[in-house]
This record gives structure tokens, C-alpha cells and sequence, in this order.
């Protein structure tokens, strides 16, 4: 028996919606491969926990979660706590402390889902936007002086290291490696930006010669915009900094027909630490506890899960149930249908169980 220790974090809002869901989807599954099972802890840190205890999780958070294989997470934000504080307090000190420094954002058609771009169907937008999550221009370096003076200053530094540039971009065209059409875009803005970005384009020269079989390009990433709007077939994988990425996956999301469906995972490809899955989409408190939140970012992502875990047939068996289901029209309010999270879910397990493939 293949047993895997999964730390569940649902946190606030539909985040512990459809983190339920998933658990839910996760059990069924392991039923239906056989041999496997999901050892499931629930963790009730976040928000509440917050206004209860003062902290958004215990001091020895990342001691508790560090034995296990796993996290999955469901989303962070509360109305009534300040941003920065459940996510400087929950989320990033989790990406941080467990060094999960490649980001993983797939982004594609979901069957039943519509993309805004005239002509484009499923199948004409698949992309893997990779991002660089430990530095750049978020590394939190910088400092506000003469506050509230006419001279007051404020800088953001972003830091880029030989060492950060280079592991994110070798994950990058490793993962590019592994897809079919092996082809890498290498995201900048080195014509602006003379040293930092610069620095990457040269790096990524020189990843590239261990990689003779990973065709690629670069892009500034003011053109990378009209290129995915304009010429999305033209694109497979990204690798981008921080910024650049966290914005280029916002505009894949919505070209994809949702940022509600979209996945992401913080890995550790190193695995000395446990890597955190989890939806893209936030809390939505003005949906939550209402039975309509979608699951399928949940879905899709324990399907990144279990890919980095080695269970790459499960895994596939969840996006084809879950692609089964949205193309039959079972599709949450969100992206035009009427299906509660409830009668989601159930479908989804009904095609788990049902496929004999
Ligand atoms: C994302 C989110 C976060 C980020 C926010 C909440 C800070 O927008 O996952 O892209 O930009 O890192
Ligand atoms: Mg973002």
C-alpha cells in the first residue's frame, strides 16, 4: 500500500469548501487505483484561528507540516484582517521557510469552458507558466525613509542571485523537456532592465546547452502579452521572474475562460521540504458558505499533487473525470452553469468510480 501523509490547510473562506471537495475526490480515488491511500490531517489554521490566538498558525507551524509528504491549501484573506497579515503570516512563510521556490501555473481550456479569444478552443492554449518564487521583486527588500515628509522615499529592490536564476531555470526546461512539444519561452524586460534581467537571458543561455533537445525563445514581457493574446498556439512553457509571472498567469487564467478553475503549486524541487498545492482563486467571501464554489482548481491541483508524488496514472485519471464532468455542462455559477460544489464533487466521483480505463 502506497500511503501518502497529506496536510490539509482549507484556511479561510470557499477555500475550506472546496478543500473538502478535494479530500473528498482525493479518498475516492485512492478506492478506485487501489493500493494507495491518503493519509488526510486537517489543520484549522488561518483567519480564525487568528482572531482567536493572535498568530495564523502556531509558531512551530513549519516544524508540524515538515514530516509530511504534502500540503494542500485552500485560500488565505478575511474580510476583516488585513491582507498583509494572513499572507505574510500563513502562506508565505510556508513557500519560504520550505524554499518552494518554483511556481507552477498550467493553464488550459477546461472542456465546457469558454475562452474570451475569438477562434480559440481547447486544445489551442496549453501553457505551463513557471515562476520564479523565492527572490526578484519580491524579495521584500527595501525600506521607507522621511515618512510622511515631502522627501519621503520608498524603494522595492528586487534581488536576482546566480544561484535563484539558475535553479528556476533549470526546473524550466526540465518541465519543458518533459511535455511533448519541448519548447520553452524564457520571459525578461533586459531591454529596460540592464542587469538583473540581463543577468537571466545570459543564464538561460547557458541552461539551455545542457538541454540540446528543449527548443526556445525569448520574450520581453510587454510583447509576451500580444503574443498570448494574439498567437497563443505559439507558446508551451514560461519561465519568468516573480512579477512578471504572477501577472502573465492573471492574464493566462482569464484567457483560459477563468482564474477560477486555475491551479497552482509551490514546490520544492529539491524535495527537502514538503511542496504546497492549491488553488489560484482566493477566499471569495462573498460566495462562501453558500455551496457554490467551484472545485475544480482543487481538483486540478491535487492532480499537480499527485504528479509530484509520483502518481502520475492517478493523476491523470482525476483531470479526465474532471474534464469528463465539465464537458457534460456540470459547471459551478462562476463559468455559466448552475451545479452547486456539492453536485460537482459527486459527479466527479461518479466518473472516478465509473471509468474502467
Ligand atoms: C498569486 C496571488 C498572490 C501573489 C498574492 C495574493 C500576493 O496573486 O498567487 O498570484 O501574487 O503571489
Ligand atoms: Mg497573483
Amino acid at each position: 500500500m502506497r500511503t501518502y501523509k497529506i496536510a490539509a490547510i482549507p484556511a479561510d473562506g470557499i477555500g475550506r469548501e472546496v478543500i473538502e471537495a478535494g479530500s473528498e475526490v482525493l479518498s475516492v480515488l485512492a478506492q478506485r487505483v487501489g493500493d494507495l491511500h491518503f493519509d488526510v490531517t486537517n489543520f484549522d489554521w488561518g483567519s480564525d484561528f487568528y482572531k482567536t490566538s493572535g498568530v495564523m498558525m502556531p509558531e512551530n507551524g513549519l516544524e508540524q507540516l515538515k514530516p509530511f509528504d504534502a500540503i494542500y491549501f485552500g485560500a488565505v484573506g478575511a474580510p476583516d484582517v488585513p491582507d498583509h497579515i494572513t499572507l505574510w503570516g500563513l502562506r508565505l512563510p510556508i513557500c519560504q521557510g520550505f524554499d518552494q521556490y518554483a511556481n507552477v501555473r498550467p493553464t488550459k481550456i477546461i472542456p465546457g469552458v469558454t475562452s474570451p479569444l475569438r477562434g480559440v478552443e481547447e486544445g489551442d492554449l496549453d501553457w505551463v507558466i513557471v515562476r520564479e518564487n523565492s527572490e526578484g521583486e519580491y524579495s521584500g527588500h527595501g525600506g521607507r525613509a522621511h515618512k510622511g515628509m515631502p522627501e519621503e522615499v520608498g524603494t522595492e529592490v528586487s534581488i536576482f542571485t546566480r544561484v535563484g536564476v539558475t535553479r528556476i531555470m533549470r526546473y524550466a526546461f526540465q518541465l519543458a523537456q518533459s511535455r511533448p512539444r519541448k519548447f520553452l519561452t524564457v520571459v525578461t524586460k533586459s531591454n529596460a532592465q540592464r542587469f538583473g534581467m540581463v543577468m537571466w537571458d545570459e543564464i538561460a543561455a547557458e541552461v539551455a546547452q545542457d538541454f540540446p533537445d528543449v527548443t526556445w525563445d525569448k520574450m520581453l514581457v510587454d510583447a509576451m502579452t500580444v503574443r498570448m493574446v494574439k498567437n497563443p498556439r505559439s507558446l508551451d512553457t514560461i519561465v519568468a521572474t516573480n512579477l512578471h509571472a504572477d501577472i502573465l498567469s492573471d492574464l493566462a487564467g482569464a484567457l483560459a475562460g477563468s482564474l477560477g478553475v486555475a491551479p497552482t503549486a509551490n514546490i520544492d524541487p529539491e524535495r527537502r521540504f514538503p511542496s504546497m498545492f492549491e488553488p489560484i482563486h482566493g477566499s471569495a467571501f462573498d460566495i462562501a458558505g453558500q455551496g457554490i464554489a467551484n472545485p475544480v482548481a482543487a481538483f486540478w491541483t491535487a492532480s499537480q499533487m499527485l504528479d509530484h508524488l509520483g502518481e502520475p496514472d492517478a493523476s491523470t485519471r482525476l483531470m479526465q473525470a474532471v474534464e469528463k464532468v465539465c464537458a457534460d455542462g456540470i459547471l459551478t455559477p462562476d463559468v455559466g452553469g448552475t451545479a452547486t460544489t456539492r453536485e460537482v464533487t459527486d459527479a466527479v466521483c461518479k466518473a472516478i468510480r465509473g471509468d474502467n480505463t
